[in-house]
């Protein structure tokens, strides 16, 4: 695979694109204002972390207009970032932002919601980016994923799929987004919207060039979608079409939410982190399993014998699939940024892989 290196970091291409992203990259969920939208970081130490981020070539952001309860703060937060630093740092990044779902108005607590403040319309997908570009104060936006699929419960799209895929298309002819992707999709869904935007797109190289998913060590069956019922065969297929498709991945909960950092284990449960406040109540019965704490010791000592620490460990496996194209973790201290940084020059043998194989199947 060809990559390259800026500052201390490696990068690789996304997808089907002349688009380099750094191979960690900052998941910017949880980022915030924490007193009130349950975010866990806020400007003060987070523009530290950012700027630290960018010495050690960390340059590729993810966050969404919707994040923290539909607060829009994670954006508003970049932007004041961006606001207060020289050009030249906006530059170098790739920020990538996602559209779907509502975003309320600053400081507002709840909001009623017209059926066109959701979704995936013209309307709705033009005014979010332009809401977007405002709180992030900048010109453009590198990445745009469509959050999640507009689908009902039958599997057809609320919206006709020419219709968004032309206003995402519009999007980038206006100049507002350079690339063009999505999340939390099947295989299924992925064909039917390349298709569309390939039947709207004003020239070939508007593409669908990543997708990003939940993937991690301990639930690499979710890859193929988000229910518990699938399986790894379904996560090599969706793997073998990707690479095929040449749409890069970016997997998302790389770290299952805090689990695979060592700070959750059996009888000695971190109080202080994610899964333990008040929002990470949802993920509590999923993530916090038997199976997963037992698979979690021993993992560890996998990480042990690699002398690297376990979300190291974890990391490097996902970057060990040539489909993954960057790996964002939701970091909120600076050691965790320092920490997962160093993922890169963690490399994993082929009996290494065989052992993680066998473990988690
Ligand atoms: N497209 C989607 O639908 C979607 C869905 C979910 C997430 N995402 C994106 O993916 C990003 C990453 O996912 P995520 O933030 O949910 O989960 P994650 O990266 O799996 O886990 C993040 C949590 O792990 C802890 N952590 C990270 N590095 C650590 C380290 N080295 N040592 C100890 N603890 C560490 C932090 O916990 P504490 O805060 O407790 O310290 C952090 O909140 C998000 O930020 C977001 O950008 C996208």
């Amino acid at each position: 695979m060809h990559t390259k290196v800026f500052r201390e970091m490696k990068y690789r291409r996304m997808g089907h694109s002349g688009l380099w992203v750094s191979e960690i990259g900052l998941g910017l969920w949880k980022w915030g204002d924490p007193v009130y939208d349950g975010s866990r970081i806020g400007e003060h130490e987070g523009f530290r972390i950012l700027d630290h981020a960018l010495e050690l070539g960390v340059t590729h952001w993810d966050t969404a207009n919707s994040y923290n309860f539909g607060s829009g703060n994670s954006e508003r937060l970049l932007g004041r970032y961006f606001a207060s630093r020289e050009k030249k740092v906006r530059n170098e990044l790739v920020l990538a932002t996602k559209v779907r779902n509502s975003v309320r108005d600053e400081h507002k607590m709840s909001q009623d919601f017209s059926p066109n403040e959701l979704g995936s319309s013209r309307k709705y997908i033009i005014r979010a980016v332009e809401d977007s570009l405002k709180r992030l104060q900048t010109d453009w936006i590198d990445v745009l994923y469509d959050h999640f699929p507009d689908n009902l419960p039958d599997g057809s799209w609320e919206t006709p799929l020419e219709e968004t895929w032309d206003a995402y298309n519009l999007l980038v002819s206006q100049g507002k987004v350079r690339y063009l992707a999505v999340s939390n999709r099947t295989i299924t869904q992925l064909e039917q919207e390349s298709n569309a935007l390939e039947s709207v797109a004003s020239n070939p190289s508007r593409r669908i060039i990543g997708v990003q998913n939940a993937y991690n060590v301990l639930q690499p069956f979710k890859l193929s979608s988000l229910k518990n019922l699938a399986t790894r065969s379904d996560e090599k297929d969706f793997l073998d079409y990707i690479e095929k498709k040449q749409i890069g991945l970016v997997p998302y909960i790389p770290l299952a939410v805090g689990l695979l950092t060592g700070r959750y284990r059996k009888g000695n449960i971190d109080t202080s982190g994610r899964l333990s406040d008040q929002a990470g109540e949802e993920w509590r019965d999923e993530f916090l399993t038997s199976r997963n704490l037992e698979l979690v010791e021993k993992l560890n000592l996998i990480a042990k014998d690699k002398g690297c620490s376990l979300a190291q460990l974890a990391i490097a496996w996902l970057l060990s699939h040539d489909a993954v194209c960057s790996v964002i973790t939701g970091i909120t201290k600076m050691d965790q940024l320092k920490d997962n940084a160093g993922a890169i020059s963690v490399s994993l043998t082929k009996s290494d892989l065989a052992e993680l194989d066998k473990l988690i199947s």
